[in-house]
This record gives C-alpha cells, structure tokens and sequence, in this order.
C-alpha cells in the first residue's frame, strides 16, 4: 500500500467534494461546509495555494494513486506564529488502514522543513481515540484537556490537546 502526499491542484475539484461528502463528520469541525459543492473545493483549493509554504502546506492524500483524503498544517497568528494546527480527514472507507499515521508521518517533515515554525499542534475530540492513535503514534504528546470546549450537534464534549516539537522530529 502506498500513501504519497501532493499539492492540490485545479484538476481535484471533484475528487475533494466526493471526499467531503463521504467523510464521518462525528469529530469534525463545523466549518466544512455539508454538503461539500464545487465551489467550496474550488474556494479550498485557491486558497492553499495561495498559502502554500508561507502560512501553510496543504496536501492531497493519495493511496495506491487515488485521492482519499486532506492533511494540513497552518500557522497561527501573533504571538503563536511559530506554531501551527494540524488538521486531516479520510473519505469513511479508506479509514483504519494506517493511512492518516503514515500522511501524518510525512507532513511533519515537510512542514518543518518548509515552514519557519516551531511547534505543531492538534486539537481532537476526546472520544476520537483513532486521531489520538494517529498524533501518539507520530510522537505528539498530549497537554492538556480544555474542559466543554466543543459543542456539536447540540453535545458537549471535551477537547484534548496535542502537540509536538521541531527538536523532537528527525
Ligand atoms: C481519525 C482518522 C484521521 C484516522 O485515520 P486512519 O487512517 O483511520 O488511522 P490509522 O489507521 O493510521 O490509525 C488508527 C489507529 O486508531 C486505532 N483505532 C481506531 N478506532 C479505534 C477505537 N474506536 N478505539 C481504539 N483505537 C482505535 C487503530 O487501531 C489504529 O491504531 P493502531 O495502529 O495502534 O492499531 C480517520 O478515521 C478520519 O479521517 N476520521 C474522520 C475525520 C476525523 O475525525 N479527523 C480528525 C479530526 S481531529
């Protein structure tokens, strides 16, 4: 199985709306619109390219070829500009087959050695125990738990804080 990482280019409009269609939203930010049309890839993709290597790296996530999936890392503002927030989603059925470690595995390279950041953090779900396996596995470390910080679907749940160092990845 290969898992390659590329910049999202004008030809993957429509293999990012299927995606966004066919992803488990249970864990996910609000803020991807559902449903996903093709000006909402359109709007995604200029603006990662218009970002690439200054304030982020946005990558489309191929297996053995084919678009399954997003991965980014963006940097924060101000006094945080030396960090940045990780961020990634499978469509539901390429999910539990060790895709997300292994994009999760090279993004951190590229992000370090392109983007003049520091550190790179990731916020998830407390039940999302699969992206919690995803960040320990690449060597993040988890700091600490804002308490009721998300409210989705009308629940509230914890969030646990991720994140790891440049120092730490070779
Ligand atoms: C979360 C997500 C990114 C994980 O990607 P993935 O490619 O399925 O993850 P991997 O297969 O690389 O690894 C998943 C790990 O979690 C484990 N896992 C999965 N579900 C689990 C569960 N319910 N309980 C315990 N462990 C679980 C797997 O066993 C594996 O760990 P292991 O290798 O130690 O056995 C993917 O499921 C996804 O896109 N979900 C929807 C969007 C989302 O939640 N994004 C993250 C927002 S923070």
């Amino acid at each position: 199985m290969s898992v390659e990482l590329r910049p999202w280019t004008d030809q993957d409009y429509e293999a990012l709306v299927h995606i966004c269609n066919h992803i488990d939203r249970t864990y996910l930010s609000d803020t991807i619109p559902n449903p996903y049309h093709l000006e909402d890839a359109k709007e995604y993709i200029a603006i990662a390219n218009q970002s690439e290597g200054q304030t982020g790296i946005y990558r489309a996530i191929l297996n053995d070829g084919k678009i399954v999936g997003n991965i980014s890392v963006v940097k924060k503002k101000d006094i945080r500009k030396k960090d940045s927030e990780l961020g990634y989603y499978l469509g539901k059925e390429f999910c539990s087959r060790g895709i997300m470690t292994e994009a999760v595995r090279q993004i951190l390279l590229l992000s370090f050695n392109r983007l003049d950041i520091i550190r790179i953090s990731a916020y998830t779900f407390a039940e999302n125990i699969a992206s919690q396996r995803v960040l320990e596995k690449n060597g993040f470390i988890k700091e600490g738990i804002a308490r009721n910080s998300f409210f989705k679907n009308n629940q509230i749940h914890d969030e646990f804080l991720f994140s790891i160092l440049k120092e730490g990845v070779k």
